[in-house]
C-alpha cells in the first residue's frame, strides 16, 4: 500500500542514524536550490553532525514519508550554552534578552523537504509535529534572509526575527536568527 504524501513519523535517534544517508540527500537537494545554494562542503558537515546532533539533550526528529521514502525531515534539540553558536547569539541579546530567550530553549536545528514536494504543506506538519513535544519556553532557529517559503512558515506559527544580521564562521553571508515563544509558556 502506497503511504499517503507527507505522513508523519517521529524517529528515534537510532532511526536518524539508520536513515541518515536519505536524509543527507534531502539536505543536498533542499539546500543546494537557492538562495542557500550550498556547497558539497557543507552537505558533507551536515553528514558529519549527525551523530552528535542524535546525541544532544532533547534531541528529536519527524520525518515526512511518502511513496514508501522520507521527503522531508524535522531535528531539534535544547539550545544550552555548550552550542558553538549560543555565545555568539548571546552577545548580540541584552542581558534580558538572554534570559527570556536562551534560559530555556530548544534549537530548530534543521527542517528540509525534497524540492519536487515543497509547497505542498509537508514543512508546515513537520514543524508542527516536532513542536507537539518540545516544553521548553522559547525556540531559535538561524535561517536566510530570503528563503521566502521558509519565512512564511515561521511567521505564520508566530517566529519572529531576533537577530537581522548574523554572521558565523561557516556562511560567508549573512543570517536571520528567529525566536519562538512557545504557547502556554
Ligand atoms: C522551508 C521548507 C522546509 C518548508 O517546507 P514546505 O513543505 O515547502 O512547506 P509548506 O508547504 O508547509 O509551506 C510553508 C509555508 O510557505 C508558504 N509558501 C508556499 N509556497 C511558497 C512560495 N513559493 N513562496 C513563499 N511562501 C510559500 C505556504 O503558504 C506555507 O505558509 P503557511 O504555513 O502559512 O500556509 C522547504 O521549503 C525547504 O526544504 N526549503 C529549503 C530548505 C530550507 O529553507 N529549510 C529551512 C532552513 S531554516
Amino acid at each position: 500500500m502506497t503511504a499517503p504524501p507527507g505522513r508523519l513519523v517521529v524517529a528515534s535517534p537510532d532511526d536518524v542514524i539508520a536513515h541518515s544517508d536519505e536524509l543527507v540527500e534531502i539536505y543536498a537537494e533542499a539546500f543546494s536550490q537557492p538562495p542557500w545554494s550550498e556547497e558539497p562542503s557543507r552537505v558533507d558537515m551536515f553528514r558529519r553532525h549527525i551523530p552528535a546532533y542524535s546525541r544532544r539533550k532533547g534531541f528529536a526528529a519527524v520525518f515526512a514519508e511518502g511513496d514508501g521514502q522520507i521527503v522531508g525531515f524535522a531535528l531539534g534539540a535544547r539550545l544550552t550554552s555548550a552550542a558553538w553558536w549560543w555565545k555568539d547569539v548571546a552577545s548580540r541579546l541584552t542581558g534580558s534578552q538572554v534570559e527570556t530567550w536562551l534560559a530555556d530553549c530548544y534549537e530548530l536545528i534543521e527542517i528540509a523537504v525534497l524540492p519536487q514536494v515543497q509547497g505542498k504543506g509537508i514543512g508546515g506538519g513537520l514543524h508542527d509535529r516536532l513542536f507537539e513535544d518540545v516544553t521548553t519556553k522559547t525556540a531559535l532557529l538561524s535561517t536566510h534572509p530570503k528563503a521566502d517559503r521558509a519565512l512564511s512558515l515561521y511567521r505564520s506559527r508566530g517566529w519572529k526575527v531576533l537577530i537581522e544580521d548574523f554572521l558565523y564562521s561557516p556562511v560567508a553571508s549573512s543570517r536571520l536568527i528567529m525566536g519562538f515563544e512557545l504557547p502556554g509558556s
